[in-house]
């Protein structure tokens, strides 16, 4: 007691001080910080027992933090990102008075020394049993607001939908949720409007054109989890296919219709459609690779060029027939 007492003179003395000298006060000391861990950790039966929930519900609110762009896998319809969760919770067992203790604002702890909710990735095409965060550090404020950043490579399912390649956008989604708590237990809301996107690197290939938040509720044998969606839409920039897709399809196209100018003299209407023919075929294998293997979204280029391979295979039997028609012998040749 006489200890204690002691610091609080201490402590009032000191501010006593800093606010003589208009001065703001940052004056940390390893032996203040030691007290204040001693304060919150102590080993007695009524200390800190991280297995007991803070509150009930506890309110944790999280917060996106995009930081790139990894890929955006069109084929097999994985998103992957690079980012952050900011999440914030308060417990009112961890807090102190801030001039009993030189002044701490905050102190920081390994996070498994703390109650801290189980987050995963509810999207995510990687194992669900993993948890986010480890090994990670948690602020504890002198108020009980406690502020965890665990950090997330992820690669998460999207629908996307590539009728317009490449003038397509999609929109993906990651689904965060709390496992194992209702929401009468852990509540999950959102600690911003937005997504942060202040230190998002711009991607080359795709545009973040929007981002937006929703809520929602997942029920389950009637337990109801509650579940944040962090939406994003991104739009591809074109330029690149301008020159390598749409190009060479509108040429190879115009190309199939040439055939009919070429002089029946020449001998080679034949060989030269089915040059056309053959390019037309590569082109459809090269997007088909690169397309989803679902049919729920057909493309359309890829729709004009199989029109346009069934339009060459047509000129072909034309072709084939006009020369038959030029080579009859002359006994046989249709009326004038
Ligand atoms: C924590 O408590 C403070 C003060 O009571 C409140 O303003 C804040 O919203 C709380 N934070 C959360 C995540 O509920």
């Amino acid at each position: 007691m006489i200890s204690r007492g002691f610091y609080t003179i201490r402590g009032t003395l000191f501010v006593l001080i800093c606010t003589g000298l208009l001065k703001p006060s940052a004056s940390y000391t390893v032996s203040d910080a030691n007290k204040i861990h001693k304060l919150l950790f102590n080993q007695t039966d009524e200390g800190y027992n991280k297995l007991v929930l803070p509150d009930k519900p506890v309110n944790v609110s999280a917060e996106y933090n995009l930081l790139a762009l990894n890929s955006l896998n069109v084929k097999e319809q994985i998103l992957e990102t690079t980012g952050w969760f900011t999440v914030v919770w308060n417990d009112s067992r961890l807090t102190w008075t801030k001039s009993s203790y030189g002044d701490i604002d905050y102190i920081y702890v390994p996070e498994d020394i703390v109650w801290h909710p189980k987050l995963i990735v509810q999207n995510s095409i990687l194992e669900l049993r993993k948890n986010l965060g480890a090994d990670q550090t948690v602020r504890i404020q002198h108020n009980g607001e406690l502020r965890w950043e665990p950090p997330a490579v992820l690669s998460t399912s999207c629908d996307m939908d590539v009728t317009y390649f490449p003038y397509d956008s999609q929109t993906c989604e990651i689904e965060l949720a709390i496992w194992g708590f209702p929401t009468d237990v852990v509540n999950l809301e959102f600690f911003k409007t937005h997504i942060n996107l202040e230190d998002y690197r711009p991607d080359e290939e795709w545009n973040l054109v929007a981002t937006s938040q929703e809520t929602s509720n997942l029920t389950e044998d009637e337990l109801v989890f509650s579940e944040l969606l962090f939406r994003m839409d991104f739009e591809r920039l074109y330029g690149h296919y301008l020159m390598s897709v749409i190009f060479p399809t509108i040429l190879t196209a115009i190309l199939t219709f040439v055939t009919f100018f070429l002089p029946l003299e020449s001998g080679d209407k034949i060989g030269y459609i089915l040059t056309v023919l053959l390019a037309l075929a590569v082109l459809l294998t090269l997007f088909s690779d690169t397309m989803p293997t679902t049919s729920k979204h057909t493309s359309v280029l890829v729709v004009f060029l199989t029109v346009t391979l069934g339009m060459a295979c047509l000129v072909i039997i034309f072709t084939i027939l006009i020369i038959r028609l030029f080579h009859q012998p002359e006994h046989d040749k249709a009326p004038k």
